[in-house]
């Protein structure tokens, strides 16, 4: 990101590299995409999250995507992503010669946040998220331009901490789509478990326009996780980020050949 509209940012949904081949294909796919110029990654890691917090007793609740986030669940989400997800995506990179980078968006002001305002939910209700995290700033991470000046990949886990040192979880899609904006990145891939976003049918939609995003939203046709990714796409196009894409990424090792979803004109 050494200039204005180059450069990738690549969020990848935990779902991708919750195994040993899923993370190798993954890493694949991230030396293709810096063959062609600096890669920033953000992933997520919810189904681990969820399968850990099951096992602790913890139960899980969340809205549109967004994870109610209590003391109890905050140790699991900061265990898991910042922990074990970070750390074996960073491993398997490693393997195709990446020269990844662990961070969370707590370090040195790549994201800085505040606990975000009680959450206005898809079907009208009001909810307090708790210790969740609405990234703020508008300058470049420093740390991150840097990083990629020198031809490293910084692989983003998705936890920030506020001015008092409180970390904060953070949807993965939002934080993404926050530095995309922030890194002037010219495209924003976001990679999950389905081939982009789906209609009523099951088909890949190829090209969500903003008035068509908010119908999905409205008419339940985007639910759960896809509802806190079609917000982040939406803000990404309004921050200025010329391609944004929902792709799926399950077996991808070229996630630009990959079937999906173009969001906006
Ligand atoms: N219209 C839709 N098209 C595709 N997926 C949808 C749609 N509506 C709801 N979904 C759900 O959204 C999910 C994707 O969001 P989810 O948060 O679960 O995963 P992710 O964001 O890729 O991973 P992570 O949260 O670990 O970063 C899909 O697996 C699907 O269950
Ligand atoms: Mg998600």
């Amino acid at each position: 990101m050494t200039a204005a509209g180059t450069g990738v940012l690549l969020k990848l949904g935990g779902e991708l590299v919750e195994s040993a081949t899923g993370r190798r294909d993954i890493a694949r796919a991230m030396h293709r995409l810096r063959e062609s110029g600096p890669l920033v990654v953000v992933h997520g890691g919810g189904r681990e999250v969820d399968a850990e917090m099951a096992a602790k007793g913890i139960p899980k609740r969340a809205v549109d995507g967004l994870r109610l986030t209590d003391r109890d669940t905050l140790e699991v989400v900061v265990g898991v992503l910042a922990g074990r997800v970070n750390t074996r995506l960073v491993a398997a990179a490693r393997v195709e010669g990446i020269r990844a980078v662990g961070l969370t968006a707590a370090d040195a002001g790549v994201s800085s946040m505040r606990r975000a305002d009680p959450y206005t939910a898809a079907d009208g209700s009001e909810v307090d998220l708790g210790f969740v995290g609405q990234p703020m700033g508008i300058e470049p991470p420093v740390l991150l331009t840097r990083l990629c000046d020198a031809g490293f990949v910084p692989v983003i886990a998705s936890i920030g901490c506020d001015t008092d040192g409180q970390l904060l979880n953070v949807n993965a899609d939002t934080l993404a789509g926050h530095l995309a904006v922030r890194l002037c990145v010219a495209r924003l891939i976001i990679a999950g478990g389905t081939p982009g976003v789906l209609d009523e049918h099951g088909d890949t939609i190829a090209a969500v326009t903003e008035g068509l995003l908010e119908e999905l939203i409205a008419d339940g046709r985007a639910s759960a996780g896809m509802v806190a990714k079609l917000i982040a796409c939406r803000e990404a196009r309004r921050g200025g980020v010329a391609s944004v894409r929902i792709v799926g990424g399950k077996g991808a090792t070229d996630l630009d050949g990959s079937p999906g979803t173009t969001i906006g004109s």
